[in-house]
Parts: C-alpha cells; sequence; structure tokens
C-alpha cells in the first residue's frame, strides 16, 4: 500500500456520465413501420399493441381502443427495462424514455399503407390527418425535451435503411432532429 501521505494525494476520478442502457420509444401514427421496423433492430422490444387490452378502458364506436395513461404506465415499467424498445402510437407516453423516435410518412403513402389493411375509408382519414398535422411528434415535444425526439420519415427509404437511420440515432450518432412538417398536404385534399 502506498504511504499515508501519497494515498492523501489520490483522487477519486470524477464519475463517468456514460449511460450503459437506454429505453427507447418508437412511436408514429398508424402505419408509419413501428412494428416492422423494431422487429429488425437488435434491442429487446416491448409491443404496446400486446397490452391493449389490459391498458384501456374499452373501446370506442370506431374499435379504437380507449388508452389509458395511467394503466399504460403501471402495466409497462421502463425502469425494469434495459436497452430496450417500446413500439406503440402512445410509447411517447411512457415514463422514463431516454430517446423518441417518431416514424413519419407522407399522407398519401400512409393512405396506400393503411388502405391495404382492413381500414375503413374513415379511419384512413383520420390517421392521414393526423399526420398531416404533425400531432404525434407534437404530443412527444409536449412529453419529453425536444432535444431527445428524433423524426424519421419512412416514405420513401427502404425498411434496411430505415433500420440504419434508427440504429444510428440509437447511438448518438445523429445529432440534428430535423423537424418534419406535412401540414401542407392538407391543402391539396380540399
Ligand atoms: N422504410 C419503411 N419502414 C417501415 N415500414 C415500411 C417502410 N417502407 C415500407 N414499409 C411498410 O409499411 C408498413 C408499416 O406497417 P407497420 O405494421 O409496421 O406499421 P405500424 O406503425 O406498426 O402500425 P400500427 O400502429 O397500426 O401498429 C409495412 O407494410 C411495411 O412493409
Ligand atoms: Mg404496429
Amino acid at each position: 500500500m502506498q504511504k499515508l501521505e501519497q494515498r492523501k494525494k489520490l483522487k477519486l476520478q470524477p464519475k463517468r456520465k456514460c449511460k450503459l442502457s437506454v429505453n427507447i420509444a418508437l412511436t408514429g401514427t398508424p402505419g408509419t413501420g413501428k412494428t416492422s421496423l423494431s422487429s429488425k433492430v437488435e434491442y429487446n422490444t416491448v409491443s404496446i399493441n400486446d397490452y391493449y387490452a389490459k391498458i384501456s378502458n374499452g373501446k370506442d364506436e370506431e374499435d379504437n381502443w380507449l388508452i389509458d395513461l395511467e394503466k399504460l404506465n403501471e402495466t409497462i415499467v421502463t425502469k425494469n427495462h434495459s436497452n430496450t424498445i417500446f413500439e406503440g402510437h402512445v410509447a411517447h407516453f411512457l415514463k422514463n424514455i431516454d430517446k423518441i423516435i417518431v416514424l413519419r410518412c407522407h399522407p398519401d403513402e400512409l393512405k396506400k399503407r393503411l388502405s391495404s389493411r382492413n381500414y375503413s375509408d374513415e379511419k384512413v382519414r383520420e390517421n392521414m390527418e393526423a399526420e398531416a398535422l404533425n400531432i404525434i411528434c407534437e404530443e412527444a415535444i409536449d412529453a419529453y425535451d425536444k432535444k431527445n425526439v428524433f423524426e424519421v420519415d419512412t416514405s420513401t427509404m427502404t425498411i434496411e435503411k430505415s433500420v440504419e437511420k434508427i440504429d444510428d440515432i440509437i447511438n448518438g450518432n445523429i445529432k440534428s432532429n430535423k423537424r418534419i412538417d406535412y401540414s401542407e398536404t392538407i391543402m391539396d385534399w380540399y
């Protein structure tokens, strides 16, 4: 052991601020690609869709789950997870998330994707409107500091390219979080 005088000079290095585990919310309007992409990223994944019955107060007349945000956070406790992607259109309402990735899609492309599902014209339209009005992104920025909210446009990108982009965001290789705004597309609808 070093002499006492020498030991007194020893100082602990300041704690490194490196966070070993990050939890990610992958959110976006239905059809933007959350489920398709989360299955391809090398991270643990929690699909919020699997918990709808547990975290909702029934459904509305259009068959949409009425999600209760308290139940959501009681059921999915992010602190009990590490290196996990929570995917779903309410993922940004989970607590203690490190980064929020909002998937975006041009409303015309979204229309094609949602029409190929069993969705009514009304439901397709509602989702196109939500996307054009940037609703999910604004909710995410309200819930979290905007510097932690990143957007990825999946309209024209391949799934592989989108996966790369998500990896880059998670690994801190993308610092700029450029905002996407589809509100002007609404002008073409009338
Ligand atoms: N770059 C891309 N990234 C993700 N999905 C894409 C991309 N390009 C095309 N797609 C297609 O878009 C569709 C997205 O559907 P998906 O079920 O993943 O959406 P979602 O956001 O999980 O919807 P929901 O909220 O209803 O669960 C898939 O058919 C997928 O193949
Ligand atoms: Mg999905």
